[in-house]
Protein backbone atom coordinates (compact mmCIF):
# COMPACT_ATOMS: atom_id res chain seq x y z
CA UNK A 1 0.00 0.00 0.00
CA UNK A 2 1.48 3.94 -1.03
CA UNK A 3 1.10 6.39 1.75
CA UNK A 4 0.87 9.79 0.15
CA UNK A 5 1.37 11.52 3.07
CA UNK A 6 4.22 14.15 3.50
CA UNK A 7 7.35 13.69 5.11
CA UNK A 8 7.97 16.73 7.85
CA UNK A 9 11.54 18.29 8.39
CA UNK A 10 12.83 21.29 9.97
CA UNK A 11 15.96 23.23 10.82
CA UNK A 12 16.75 26.96 11.86
CA UNK A 13 17.54 28.20 8.41
CA UNK A 14 18.63 27.30 5.31
CA UNK A 15 20.83 24.10 6.09
CA UNK A 16 18.22 21.65 6.18
CA UNK A 17 17.62 22.10 2.31
CA UNK A 18 20.79 20.26 1.79
CA UNK A 19 19.05 17.46 3.41
CA UNK A 20 16.00 18.49 1.62
CA UNK A 21 17.69 18.34 -1.49
CA UNK A 22 19.05 14.73 -0.80
CA UNK A 23 15.62 13.21 0.04
CA UNK A 24 14.26 14.86 -3.11
CA UNK A 25 16.61 13.15 -5.46
CA UNK A 26 16.69 9.80 -3.46
CA UNK A 27 12.83 9.80 -2.86
CA UNK A 28 11.44 11.89 -5.87
CA UNK A 29 7.79 10.37 -5.64
CA UNK A 30 7.53 11.66 -1.54
CA UNK A 31 5.68 14.80 -0.82
CA UNK A 32 7.46 17.12 1.90
CA UNK A 33 6.76 20.40 4.62
CA UNK A 34 9.69 21.45 5.21
CA UNK A 35 10.32 24.57 8.21
CA UNK A 36 12.78 26.96 8.61
CA UNK A 37 13.08 28.90 11.48
CA UNK A 38 14.38 31.90 11.05
CA UNK A 39 12.96 34.26 13.33
CA UNK A 40 14.96 32.29 15.93
CA UNK A 41 18.08 31.19 13.99
CA UNK A 42 21.13 30.46 15.40
CA UNK A 43 19.90 27.81 17.36
CA UNK A 44 23.84 27.19 17.91
CA UNK A 45 24.45 29.38 20.55
CA UNK A 46 21.05 28.52 22.25
CA UNK A 47 20.86 26.24 25.78
CA UNK A 48 19.93 23.12 24.94
CA UNK A 49 16.76 23.36 26.34
CA UNK A 50 15.91 26.07 24.70
CA UNK A 51 16.50 24.18 21.34
CA UNK A 52 14.46 21.26 22.54
CA UNK A 53 11.51 23.78 23.06
CA UNK A 54 11.73 24.70 20.03
CA UNK A 55 12.12 21.46 18.38
CA UNK A 56 8.99 20.24 20.07
CA UNK A 57 6.82 23.14 18.83
CA UNK A 58 7.82 23.02 15.43
CA UNK A 59 7.89 19.26 15.64
CA UNK A 60 3.80 19.66 17.10
CA UNK A 61 3.01 22.41 14.14
CA UNK A 62 4.56 19.91 11.54
CA UNK A 63 2.38 16.64 12.92
CA UNK A 64 -0.86 18.87 12.52
CA UNK A 65 -0.43 18.21 8.34
CA UNK A 66 -0.52 14.39 9.27
CA UNK A 67 3.26 13.99 8.41
CA UNK A 68 4.13 10.01 7.82
CA UNK A 69 7.64 10.69 9.04
CA UNK A 70 9.53 13.85 10.78
CA UNK A 71 13.60 14.25 10.08
CA UNK A 72 15.07 16.69 12.28
CA UNK A 73 17.89 18.24 9.58
CA UNK A 74 19.48 20.19 12.56
CA UNK A 75 22.55 18.52 13.98
CA UNK A 76 22.19 21.13 16.67
CA UNK A 77 18.53 20.23 17.04
CA UNK A 78 19.16 16.45 16.66
CA UNK A 79 21.48 16.91 19.99
CA UNK A 80 19.48 18.93 21.82
CA UNK A 81 16.08 16.92 20.90
CA UNK A 82 16.18 13.39 19.10
CA UNK A 83 15.37 11.62 21.95
CA UNK A 84 12.02 13.88 23.41
CA UNK A 85 10.70 13.92 19.94
CA UNK A 86 11.41 10.36 19.38
CA UNK A 87 9.19 9.41 22.09
CA UNK A 88 6.50 11.49 21.75
CA UNK A 89 5.05 11.35 18.41
CA UNK A 90 3.18 8.09 16.54
CA UNK A 91 5.55 8.24 13.46
CA UNK A 92 9.46 7.56 13.18
CA UNK A 93 11.84 10.33 13.96
CA UNK A 94 15.13 10.34 12.47
CA UNK A 95 18.12 12.91 13.30
CA UNK A 96 21.06 13.57 11.20
CA UNK A 97 23.92 12.66 13.59
CA UNK A 98 23.92 9.24 13.54
CA UNK A 99 23.55 8.98 9.96
CA UNK A 100 26.85 11.36 9.76
CA UNK A 101 28.76 9.22 12.31
CA UNK A 102 27.98 6.42 10.31
CA UNK A 103 29.07 7.52 7.11
CA UNK A 104 32.34 8.86 9.06
CA UNK A 105 33.10 5.45 10.22
CA UNK A 106 32.48 3.70 6.84
CA UNK A 107 34.79 6.19 5.31
CA UNK A 108 37.73 6.42 8.18
CA UNK A 109 40.65 3.97 7.92
CA UNK A 110 42.62 5.32 10.38
CA UNK A 111 39.18 6.14 12.76
CA UNK A 112 40.64 9.19 13.43
CA UNK A 113 37.57 11.83 12.61
CA UNK A 114 37.11 15.47 13.20
CA UNK A 115 34.07 17.03 13.79
CA UNK A 116 33.04 20.57 12.87
CA UNK A 117 29.64 21.79 14.08
CA UNK A 118 27.92 24.41 16.10
CA UNK A 119 28.75 25.15 20.09
CA UNK A 120 25.49 22.97 21.26
CA UNK A 121 26.07 20.02 19.10
CA UNK A 122 30.11 19.88 20.43
CA UNK A 123 28.76 20.52 23.86
CA UNK A 124 26.21 17.81 23.63
CA UNK A 125 29.56 15.06 23.00
CA UNK A 126 26.32 13.59 20.50
CA UNK A 127 28.93 13.09 17.32
CA UNK A 128 31.69 11.52 19.76
CA UNK A 129 28.84 9.25 21.26
CA UNK A 130 27.73 8.22 17.60
CA UNK A 131 30.99 7.20 16.21
CA UNK A 132 32.39 5.34 19.42
CA UNK A 133 29.45 3.39 19.71
CA UNK A 134 30.44 2.25 16.13
CA UNK A 135 33.73 2.34 16.52
CA UNK A 136 34.65 2.12 19.91
CA UNK A 137 38.72 2.42 19.31
CA UNK A 138 37.85 6.33 17.42
CA UNK A 139 39.33 8.92 18.53
CA UNK A 140 37.10 12.02 18.41
CA UNK A 141 38.23 15.94 17.52
CA UNK A 142 35.31 18.02 18.19
CA UNK A 143 35.69 21.75 16.89
CA UNK A 144 32.73 24.58 16.67
CA UNK A 145 32.11 27.16 14.06
CA UNK A 146 29.16 28.71 14.94
CA UNK A 147 30.18 32.20 14.18
CA UNK A 148 29.87 30.83 10.30
CA UNK A 149 25.67 29.59 10.64
CA UNK A 150 24.49 33.32 10.45
CA UNK A 151 27.15 34.70 7.67
CA UNK A 152 25.98 31.16 5.37
CA UNK A 153 22.19 32.25 6.19
CA UNK A 154 22.50 35.43 5.28
CA UNK A 155 23.99 34.29 1.94
CA UNK A 156 26.22 37.29 2.09
CA UNK A 157 30.06 35.30 2.25
CA UNK A 158 33.08 36.81 1.57
CA UNK A 159 34.82 33.65 0.84
CA UNK A 160 38.26 34.88 1.46
CA UNK A 161 37.33 36.35 5.40
CA UNK A 162 35.77 32.81 5.69
CA UNK A 163 38.70 30.52 4.32
CA UNK A 164 40.55 32.68 6.97
CA UNK A 165 38.94 32.13 9.80
CA UNK A 166 38.46 28.60 9.05
CA UNK A 167 42.21 27.95 8.38
CA UNK A 168 43.59 28.04 12.22
CA UNK A 169 41.18 25.04 13.21
CA UNK A 170 42.01 23.32 10.27
CA UNK A 171 45.05 23.48 10.61
CA UNK A 172 44.74 21.99 14.13
CA UNK A 173 42.53 19.12 12.79
CA UNK A 174 44.84 18.02 10.13
CA UNK A 175 48.26 18.13 12.52
CA UNK A 176 46.08 16.13 15.16
CA UNK A 177 45.80 13.87 11.95
CA UNK A 178 42.02 13.03 11.25
CA UNK A 179 41.54 11.25 8.07
CA UNK A 180 37.98 12.01 7.91
CA UNK A 181 36.11 15.23 8.77
CA UNK A 182 32.05 15.38 9.25
CA UNK A 183 30.45 18.48 8.84
CA UNK A 184 28.24 18.42 11.53
CA UNK A 185 26.14 21.22 10.90
CA UNK A 186 23.71 21.33 7.93
CA UNK A 187 25.29 24.53 6.81
CA UNK A 188 28.02 23.66 6.37
CA UNK A 189 27.47 21.60 3.28
CA UNK A 190 26.67 24.82 1.36
CA UNK A 191 29.82 25.90 1.52
CA UNK A 192 31.71 22.09 1.22
CA UNK A 193 34.47 24.01 -1.05
CA UNK A 194 35.85 25.87 1.73
CA UNK A 195 36.16 23.49 4.14
CA UNK A 196 37.65 20.90 1.62
CA UNK A 197 40.18 23.77 0.37
CA UNK A 198 41.56 24.47 4.12
CA UNK A 199 41.54 20.95 5.38
CA UNK A 200 43.42 19.47 2.43
CA UNK A 201 43.47 16.63 0.36
CA UNK A 202 44.21 14.06 2.83
CA UNK A 203 41.19 14.06 4.37
CA UNK A 204 37.69 12.86 2.97
CA UNK A 205 35.07 15.57 4.11
CA UNK A 206 31.28 13.76 5.08
CA UNK A 207 27.85 15.29 5.57
CA UNK A 208 24.63 13.99 6.58
CA UNK A 209 22.46 14.71 3.79
CA UNK A 210 22.93 11.64 1.34
CA UNK A 211 22.55 9.00 4.08
CA UNK A 212 19.80 10.24 5.76
CA UNK A 213 18.04 10.08 2.52
CA UNK A 214 19.28 6.43 2.30
CA UNK A 215 18.11 5.50 5.86
CA UNK A 216 14.64 7.32 4.90
CA UNK A 217 14.64 5.39 1.77
CA UNK A 218 15.02 2.26 3.74
CA UNK A 219 12.99 2.90 6.42
CA UNK A 220 9.73 3.69 4.08
CA UNK A 221 10.37 0.01 2.37
CA UNK A 222 10.46 -1.25 5.48
CA UNK A 223 7.16 0.34 6.89
CA UNK A 224 5.89 -0.32 3.02
CA UNK A 225 5.10 3.79 2.99
CA UNK A 226 6.64 4.30 0.03
CA UNK A 227 4.80 7.41 -1.97
CA UNK A 228 3.57 6.51 -5.37
CA UNK A 229 1.59 9.83 -6.36
CA UNK A 230 2.76 13.33 -7.34
CA UNK A 231 4.98 14.91 -4.84
CA UNK A 232 3.59 18.37 -3.48
CA UNK A 233 6.04 20.11 -1.95
CA UNK A 234 5.80 22.49 1.01
CA UNK A 235 8.18 25.66 2.96
CA UNK A 236 7.27 27.12 5.69
CA UNK A 237 9.34 29.83 7.54
CA UNK A 238 8.96 31.88 10.66
CA UNK A 239 10.79 34.86 9.68
CA UNK A 240 11.56 36.93 6.61
CA UNK A 241 12.57 34.83 3.99
CA UNK A 242 14.27 36.75 1.45
CA UNK A 243 17.62 35.25 1.22
CA UNK A 244 15.92 31.68 2.40
CA UNK A 245 13.95 32.04 -0.43
CA UNK A 246 17.15 32.79 -3.30
CA UNK A 247 18.72 29.63 -1.48
CA UNK A 248 15.79 27.42 -2.61
CA UNK A 249 15.70 28.70 -5.63
CA UNK A 250 19.08 28.23 -6.72
CA UNK A 251 18.96 24.86 -5.28
CA UNK A 252 15.30 23.72 -6.55
CA UNK A 253 15.82 25.63 -9.50
CA UNK A 254 12.54 27.05 -9.46
CA UNK A 255 10.68 29.84 -7.27
CA UNK A 256 8.88 27.91 -4.49
CA UNK A 257 5.94 29.42 -2.65
CA UNK A 258 6.64 30.20 1.37
CA UNK A 259 4.31 30.33 3.59
CA UNK A 260 5.16 32.04 6.90
CA UNK A 261 4.14 30.57 10.36
CA UNK A 262 3.58 33.05 13.23
CA UNK A 263 4.66 30.81 16.60
CA UNK A 264 4.04 32.09 19.87
CA UNK A 265 7.64 34.06 21.00
CA UNK A 266 7.58 32.56 24.69
CA UNK A 267 6.90 29.05 23.72
CA UNK A 268 7.84 26.12 26.44
CA UNK A 269 7.01 22.66 25.56
N1 LIG B 1 21.86 23.75 10.63
C1 LIG B 1 21.88 23.56 12.01
C2 LIG B 1 22.76 22.45 12.48
O1 LIG B 1 22.91 21.48 11.76
C3 LIG B 1 21.70 24.73 12.91
C4 LIG B 1 22.74 25.78 12.94
C5 LIG B 1 22.33 26.91 13.83
O2 LIG B 1 21.17 27.34 13.76
O3 LIG B 1 23.19 27.38 14.59
O4 LIG B 1 23.28 22.44 13.57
Amino acid sequence: MADNRPIGMFDSGVGGLTVLRAVHEQLPRESTIYLGDLARCPYGPRPQHEVRDFATQIADHLALSDIKLLIIACNTATAAAYHHLRDRYPFPVLGVVDPGAAAAVRLSASGHIGVIATDGTVASGAYHNAVLERLPSAQVEQRSASWLVPLIERGALARTTVARELEPTMTELRELSIDTLILGCTHFPLVRDIFEAEIGPSVSVVDSAVTTALEVDILLSAMGARADGDPAHRLLVTGPAEAFSERAQAMFRASPRIETVDFLPDYVS
